[in-house]
């Protein structure tokens, strides 16, 4: 007798098998198991995670590729500004980073992320040195808020540095849809690092309604460029009417911090959005958990490392070590490979995979996925 085990098609729903199994089959089989044999027939299919193969891979600068990603059936969309969380294994052990979706809204199925070489960047490495056309990544759903408000009559500013141009890409392609008043200044160390620069000139160029400037932060390549860093003179000259824009801005953290510190000055801070990728541990878990476990201010003693930490309640363990300085050991850093199990001591942890709260006493954690809602002594 042969069996035939029906597949859905690969172009449409591509990779999802949770939509026809058998309600019998499901109570009957071990989820991870029949995860695992499933990965197996085709490393793209899966009953719950969003994976996406490598169709393209485009060379924006000497140090930075787009990857063009077909993604599974489970996959349910994005909207211009969102970011991806990408899962990869790194000598066996699970790293995750986060990654703005560079793509054009109108094209769900075809992803676009742009990873530029990064100092200590280590996922990012990776990608570049070793993803290739037809690997399988791991995806979240797209996720986070920072977006261009609905109003179509709200003028915008977006300012970009380096690869944080590649939420604020997506964006760009709204305007051909839907256009608006919008200013775009792009820092970018050299003309040689700058990513998307023919996209956005073409857009420059079709779009009335959108003025592009580019800024050297290295030096200026001749008279005609604009060199240096954000400075608000330059901001003056080039948006005038900069205070009555909604204004977006993606870059390292030197030029968040002018911008935001330059908008609080002049009392218009509550008109800028950011984005900062700091958000990998909050997007994962339940906010209303998080918030229910951030009622006060707890004392977090790293015991073997002499040293004590205050915490509200919103930052993992893990993420409170390391602002300590400490680097216990980690890998997934959602509560799946264990690495960053530790001994607590005394104190009360909330694990925010379960929801429940710890015990009291000495007892086994994962730094990861627990915040303190006690003062709490860990053997660090
Ligand atoms: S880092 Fe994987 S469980 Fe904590």
């Amino acid at each position: 007798m042969t069996w035939t085990l029906r597949l859905p098609p690969v172009a449409s729903g591509a990779g999802s098998l949770s939509g026809f199994t058998p309600a019998w089959l499901k109570r009957v089989v071990n989820a991870d198991l029949t995860e695992f044999y499933v990965s197996h027939l085709s490393p793209l299919w899966s009953m719950r995670q969003v994976k996406a193969r490598v169709v393209d891979i485009v060379e924006e600068s000497a140090d930075c590729k787009s990857f063009i990603l077909q993604p599974n059936g489970l996959w349910r969309g994005f909207r211009p500004g969102q970011f991806v969380t990408v899962t990869v294994e790194i000598e066996g052990v699970r790293q995750q980073r986060c990654y703005s979706l560079s793509s054009d809204w109108r094209e769900q199925e075809r992803l676009r992320i742009t990873v530029k070489e990064k100092k200590d960047g280590r996922v990012s490495s990776w990608l570049l040195r070793n993803l290739r056309k037809q690997d399988v990544l791991m995806l979240s759903q797209a996720q986070g808020e920072f977006a261009a408000p609905q109003s179509l009559s709200e003028p915008l500013l977006l300012i970009a540095a380096g690869s944080g141009i590649t939420p604020l890409r997506a964006m760009l392609y709204q305007l051909e849809e839907h256009p608006r008043n919008t200013v775009l200044i792009y820092y970018a160390r050299s003309r040689e690092e700058l990513i998307f620069a023919e996209e956005i000139r073409k857009a420059a160029a079709h779009c009335a309604h959108l003025t592009a400037h580019i800024c050297y932060t290295a030096a200026a390549h001749n008279q005609a460029e604009e060199g240096g860093r954000f400075h608000p003179d330059q901001l003056s000259r080039w948006v005038p009417d900069y205070r009555d824009r909604r204004t977006l801005v993606c870059g390292p953290e030197g030029l968040m911090q002018r911008v935001r510190r330059h908008w609080r000055e002049e009392g218009v801070e509550a008109r800028i959005s950011f984005e900062d990728f700091t958000g990998t541990f909050h997007d994962f878990f339940d906010p209303g958990l998080i918030a229910s476990s951030q009622s006060a201010t707890y004392q977090v003693d790293f015991q073997r490392s002499a040293c004590v930490i205050e915490a509200d309640g919103r930052q993992s363990l893990l993420d409170l070590a390391e602002a300590a300085g400490l680097h216990p050991p980690f890998g997934c850093r959602m509560g799946i490979c264990h690495s960053c199990k530790a001994r607590k001591r005394a104190g009360v942890v909330r694990n925010l995979v379960t929801g429940k709260a710890s015990g009291a006493g000495n007892e086994e954690i994962q730094l990861c996925i627990c915040v303190p809602i006690t003062d709490v002594s860990l053997d660090v």
